[in-house]
């Protein structure tokens, strides 16, 4: 690879050990992937998880004296006033977060334990190159903003912060951004929810790079953001368009590159009856609690769950996720309040795969979103699948009906 002399310096240890490890890695990668140079980016988003091995390279890396010098953005881990308050996390589990948070801290991170930062922290211009990881953030980035990011790994987009480059392949090329599946949509694309749905037909789609069409004129930043988390969950996926919608798809011409599609995909509303039935617990039945937040809601988001439960009580304990600058609004705008009188919370910096929730171990959720049921499964927690309003009703009645 060519390197320039500030690349080279990372090699020699110019600027310490941890920085050094962290380009050598890089240039391995970019090697294996036949990249020519490395390049500059500008914004980088870590999708920390406070989980062994992410514990263990952030506390390598502050061991070994590296430094950001691209400050990323972080995923949410949990939030340990909060959990600590309520009595609901361990010792244990709360030291482990405390470690994490001082070694990105340490590291020189952006500490906003948020997972859609393409929304309103850390959102990027058209071309813009990258680095992000976290499964919504990179198709969100480089579909809809028209920037350029590999599907970063954690790791990988740590080293990318420190260093200040990432290796060129990929998605930072021209050829690889085009689209080469496509995939009409004749279900009912009537909220929110369905993109989520849309999302997990990734068995049907396949592999490559889809260009949508069929969907309605204006889709909100919420299901964009749904599309691509669910996109991530259902099969891998750095990038697709949305005929004249997204920016690198004004036409199919454009889109495809002159090419014709590999393949061509239809999705009906009995391909999306079809995925909750795989993925959902049975319906019709009384749940525990009901969780939103994965990915992270939007303020509007929780305003639209505030106005409908607002002067009511909730049967069911409800947890809504999302990040602490967007709890700091609705507190401001008495949407808190709203929420905690119903019997409702405004959770931030959480993710619904984290130990702080072991206490919902063998209970039944109810979420709006397949990637929320998906991951605590393996803490015994599950769930069942439902639209928002939906799953609104039910915090309400206590049953999903
Ligand atoms: Fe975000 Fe955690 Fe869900 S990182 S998308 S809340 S699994």
């Amino acid at each position: 690879m060519n390197l320039t002399d500030d690349q080279k310096k990372f090699l020699n240890g110019d600027f310490g050990e941890g920085a050094k490890l962290a380009m050598k890695v890089q240039v391995a990668i970019g090697e294996s992937f036949g990249a020519e140079r490395m390049v500059p980016i500008t914004r980088a988003h870590v999708a920390l998880s406070n989980q062994d091995a992410d514990l263990w390279l952030a506390e390598k890396m502050v061991n070994l004296g590296a430094k950001c010098r691209i400050a990323p953005t972080v995923n949410p881990g949990f939030c340990r006033e909060y959990f600590k308050a309520k009595n609901l996390v361990s010792q244990e589990d709360y030291d482990m977060m405390e470690r994490t948070h001082n070694a990105y801290k340490k590291l020189g991170a952006q500490l906003t334990y948020n997972c859609t930062p393409y929304i309103d922290t850390n959102v990027p211009n058209f071309g813009e190159i990258i680095a992000f990881s976290e499964s919504s953030a990179t198709p969100y980035a480089n579909s809809v903003w028209g920037a350029r990011t590999n599907r970063e790994g954690a790791n990988s987009a740590l080293f990318a912060s420190i260093t200040g480059y990432v290796p060129e392949y990929g998605l930072l090329l021209d050829e690889n951004r085009k689209g080469n599946i496509l995939v009409d949509v004749q279900a009912d694309m009537k909220n929110d929810y369905c993109y989520h749905m849309l999302g997990m037909c990734g068995k049907k789609i396949g592999h490559g790079v889809p260009v949508f069409t069929g969907l309605p004129k204006y889709i909100s930043p919420e299901a964009l953001r749904n599309l691509g988390a669910q996109l991530n969950t259902s099969g891998a996926y750095d990038m697709y368009h949305i005929l004249g919608f997204t920016p690198e798809a004004p036409d199919l011409e454009t889109a495809f590159d002159k090419k014709e599609p590999l393949r061509k995909v239809t999705i009906t509303n009995e391909d999306f009856e079809e995925v909750l039935k795989d993925i959902s617990l049975e319906g019709n039945r009384e749940i525990d609690f009901v969780m939103f937040g994965c990915p992270h809601f939007t303020l509007n988001e929780c305003r639209h769950i505030a106005m409908a439960i607002e002067g009511k009580k909730l049967k069911k304990e409800m947890w809504i996720l999302t990040s602490s600058h967007v709890k700091s609004i609705a507190v401001r705008m008495g949407l808190d309040e709203i929420i905690e009188n119903a019997g409702g919370h405004i959770v931030p910096d959480t993710c619904p795969d984290q130990p702080c929730w072991h206490f919902l171990k063998g209970k039944v959720g109810l979420t709006e979103s397949p990637k929320c049921a998906y991951y605590p499964q393996r803490r015994g927690i599950n769930f069942v699948i439902r639209d928002l309003d939906t799953c609104i009703n039910a915090a309400i009645t206590g049953e999903v009906k």
